[in-house]
């Protein structure tokens, strides 16, 4: 069998961080793509180096290139600027829509038959301007951000309860921002209902602490997380690439499931060879099918800003 292509655009943190662990499992050849002469360059060697320390056999290239990406089987795209403190993920959308636009031109231009992860936010409505822009059938683009929330829904409730991380099971929906929704019916600690270990006020804390996740880490740096996006991101791919038929929650295409017609939204899919194979319906009650329909709605209230920006941008000056 060949070996697989894996793209990485933006060598930041979140890029390089993903480079660094897709090299280090081994998923195949890394390209780590930036704008900013020596930076991709410099980090992809120095990642090499690394293998010359722990014998893996993953080298990275880092180039400013686009054809050094061509014919990749997967590209994540993490270019775009991060939030600084103060800052909500939306007030991204502008420069970021630019950015993310003229980086899918390339990608489809360069690796035409890509299933692409973005990472870049807002999420939700990123992942919308890669599915635009490339005009890839709708199952090989998604975004990264119910891999990361659910994982942080996950860590609190493993400190909580004083048990192992990898016990625990989080499920979560909807859009990557303050209304994302953890469902706690669905979240499991070794197969046992999280509703059966902890009262509702306490679920609600971690509930709480889930959403503000993302702020809770840029306050502490000054900017935004990058170990915990990056490894959601490479989960992804390594799904995808292995076809290992995982279930995870990801912003995905929906159009019919949960009632919503046609938007990229955080469900829980079936991930596979093809990208998205399924969406995963899960059976919501009248608080959870208000708050996801909420969550769904504010992003496409961004989606309609996003296509205005592209659309005004495209018009003869
Ligand atoms: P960063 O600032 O460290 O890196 C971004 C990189 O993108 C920079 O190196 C920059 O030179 C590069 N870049 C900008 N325009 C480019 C272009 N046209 N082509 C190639 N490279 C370009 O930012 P960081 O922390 O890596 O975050 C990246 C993005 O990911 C941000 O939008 C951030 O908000 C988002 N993010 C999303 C998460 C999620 O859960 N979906 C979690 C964490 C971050
Ligand atoms: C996060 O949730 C900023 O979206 C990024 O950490």
């Amino acid at each position: 069998m060949s070996r697989k292509k894996i793209a990485v655009i933006g060598a930041g943190n979140v890029g390089a961080t993903a480079a660094q662990i897709a090299a280090s499992k081994d998923l195949g050849d890394v390209v780590l793509l930036d704008i900013v002469q020596g930076l991709a360059e410099g980090k992809a060697l120095d990642m090499s180096e690394w293998g010359g320390v722990d014998a893996f056999s993953g080298a990275v290239r880092g180039t400013r290139d686009w054809n050094d990406t061509a014919g990749s089987d997967i590209v994540i795209i993490t270019s775009g600027l991060a939030r600084k403190p103060g800052m909500s993920r939306d007030d991204l959308v502008a420069m970021n829509t630019r950015i993310v636009q003229s980086v899918s031109a390339e990608v489809a231009r360069v690796s035409p038959k890509a299933i692409v992860i973005v990472v870049s936010n807002p999420l939700d409505v990123m992942v919308h301007v890669a599915g635009r822009v490339t005009g890839f059938p709708r199952n090989r683009v998604m975004g990264m951000a119910g891999v990361l929330d659910s994982a942080r829904f996950a860590f609190f409730i493993s400190e909580v309860l004083g048990v192992h991380v990898g016990d625990i099971q989080g499920v979560l929906m909807g859009g990557h921002g303050d209304d994302m929704v953890p469902l706690p019916r669905y979240t499991s600690v070794a197969g046992i209902p999280l509703t059966e270990l902890m009262d509702k006020p306490a679920i609600g804390r971690l509930i709480d602490r889930a959403r503000k996740g993302g702020i809770e880490i840029v306050n502490l740096l000054g900017f935004s997380a990058y170990y915990a996006p990056a490894a959601g991101a490479v989960k992804m791919a390594e799904a995808i690439l292995k076809d290992s038929r995982s279930i995870m929650s990801c912003c995905a295409w929906c159009d019919g499931p949960y009632g919503v017609r046609g938007a990229f939204v955080g469900v829980p899919v079936v991930l596979g060879s093809n990208g998205v194979e399924k969406v995963v319906e899960l059976g919501l009650n009248d608080d959870e099918r208000k708050a996801f329909a909420e969550s769904v709605g504010h992003v496409r209230e961004l989606v309609v800003k996003v296509d205005g920006l592209m659309d005004a941008a495209a018009k003869p000056a």
